[in-house]
């Protein structure tokens, strides 16, 4: 029998199931709380909200630890591929041999998108940012894939769809950045994979061979893995909740990019960098930036720290760094900020302020530096953060359908003004606010 919760409001007795993951969590169920006594919980933020049950991703922040389906995200980046662990998170399972021969050949034929998105891309004005374009392509592939409308047809129809949409992540964002670069696009060539791919379709000229550098496809592989999930964040929130709606997967993940866009989500990567080269620019003075992210009335941040769930390290930011020097050295950058974020990290970690709010570096402090190596401009991080993030939120839309869940829809407490009458506008004062 499951244990019980007594929750006591005056006289009145209420009992609440306490429920148990299978990592020895416990939360207590309260969705009939409402009907047993009126009252609602208030948790602005859902900072202890936990909105569903999932099966996909384990995270303990206190800890550090970080798992897919199981299995540890510094084992999956040392020993898996990023589309093995698309499978992964998608499937439940590691895939066999067979099994990720045709996922593979199914996603990379696949890759090519309708040649009339390039009109939609033609409407954009040059500067225009990538994220916004990322929204809008992937909403519209709902136009050109109306099958998909209804996420509720058979199994197959909406793996297919999946596999449409992981085919097509890459070619978009590759076109986006074509775009912001003023550079004609450059096609799929299937016999790449996933990866390579994205890397030719990206930095490919028309008028030029592109040598793929193994060195560079190993890394953006790994970022891609680092970035694949983080369960229950405000994007893939946004994502479930859109999905409840019966909205298709296209339209579902527009909504989690639109989220992702946010400098207190993934579009802190760009907010990094900037940070970094503005630090640079003024000299290099770690300690002063440090102060302004102290000062409370100063609203910088000091961006790529902090996590709301991570409150001792983040494993990928671990990875990261590590991943960061490897990669420069072998491919012999030489990137002063680098510098200036080891720097701002020792600093940060032994300043009370950090060290008593437990502030770290994230998953973005270091991953702008790896890109920025690669070649891509600073704009451009975010996409690649969706890209990476693509499979997860695929995931946990496709698990809520499969467990089919409610609509989202949470309560409120009203503060507003209690019941009046309507005032005629003659009879109306003056205006004060
Ligand atoms: N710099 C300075 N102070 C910070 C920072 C930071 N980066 N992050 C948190 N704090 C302070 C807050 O001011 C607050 O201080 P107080 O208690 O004196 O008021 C305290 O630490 C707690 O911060 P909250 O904002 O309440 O924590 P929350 O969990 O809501 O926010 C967040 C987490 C948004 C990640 C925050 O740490 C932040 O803004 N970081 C910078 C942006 C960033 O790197 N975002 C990427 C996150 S990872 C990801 O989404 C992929």
């Amino acid at each position: 029998m499951a244990e019980m919760a007594i929750l006591k409001i005056g006289e009145e007795v209420y009992e609440l199931p306490v429920i148990i993951g299978t990592e020895g969590e416990r939360a207590l169920d309260i969705s009939d709380l409402r009907d047993q006594s009126g009252l609602i919980t208030l948790d602005i933020g859902y900072k202890n909200t936990g909105s569903t049950t999932s099966s996909i991703t384990f995270l303990n922040g206190e800890k550090g630890i970080l798992r897919h389906r199981g299995y540890s995200i510094e084992d999956l980046a040392e020993k898996s591929s990023f589309i093995e662990v698309c499978y992964l998170l998608v499937h439940g399972e590691l895939p066999t041999k067979e099994q990720l021969a045709t996922w593979d050949e199914d996603i990379r034929h696949q890759t090519l998108v309708n040649e009339d998105m390039s009109n939609i891309f033609a409407a954009y004005p040059t500067g225009s940012h990538p994220m916004g374009q990322l929204v809008a392509m992937v909403s519209s592939l709902s136009s050109f894939y109306p099958e998909s409308l209804n996420p509720n047809r058979t199994p197959e129809q909406q793996l297919h769809t999946i596999r449409r949409m992981l085919a097509k992540m890459p070619t978009i964002c590759a076109m986006i950045y074509k775009k912001s670069a003023g550079h004609p696009k450059i096609y799929p060539n299937n016999n790449l994979d996933y990866v390579s791919n994205f890397l030719n379709m990206t930095f490919k000229h028309v008028t030029e061979d592109y040598e793929i550098d193994p060195v560079i496809v190993d890394a953006m592989d790994k970022l891609l893995i680092l970035h694949a999930d983080h369960e229950q964040n405000c994007s893939t929130s946004t994502v479930r909740i859109v999905g409840s709606s019966h909205a298709n997967l296209y339209t579902s993940i527009s909504a989690g990019i639109a989220a992702l866009w946010g400098p207190l989500h993934g579009g802190a990567n760009q907010e990094v960098i900037e940070m970094l080269e503005a630090i640079r620019n003024d000299g290099g003075n770690t300690e002063k930036w440090l102060d302004k992210a102290k000062d409370k009335n100063d609203p910088f941040r000091l961006m790529g720290f902090g996590h709301r769930v991570y409150k001792n390290f983040d494993p990928r930011a671990t990875i990261i760094k590590k991943a960061c020097d490897q990669v420069l050295t072998k491919l012999g950058i030489h990137d002063p900020v680098l510098d200036i974020a080891k720097k701002l990290e020792e600093a940060a970690l032994n300043d009370p302020y950090f060290v008593e709010r437990k502030l770290y570096p994230n998953v973005d402090f270091y991953s702008g530096i790896i890109y920025r190596a690669i070649g891509f401009p600073t704009e451009m991080f975010t996409v690649l953060f969706a890209l990476g993030r693509l499979p997860g939120w695929i995931a946990q839309w496709r698990e809520m359908r499969a467990d089919k869940q409610p609509i989202g829809r949470p309560r409120q407490l009203y503060t507003g003004a209690v019941s009046r009458a309507y005032v005629p506008i003659e009879q109306r004062g003056a205006v004060t606010a």
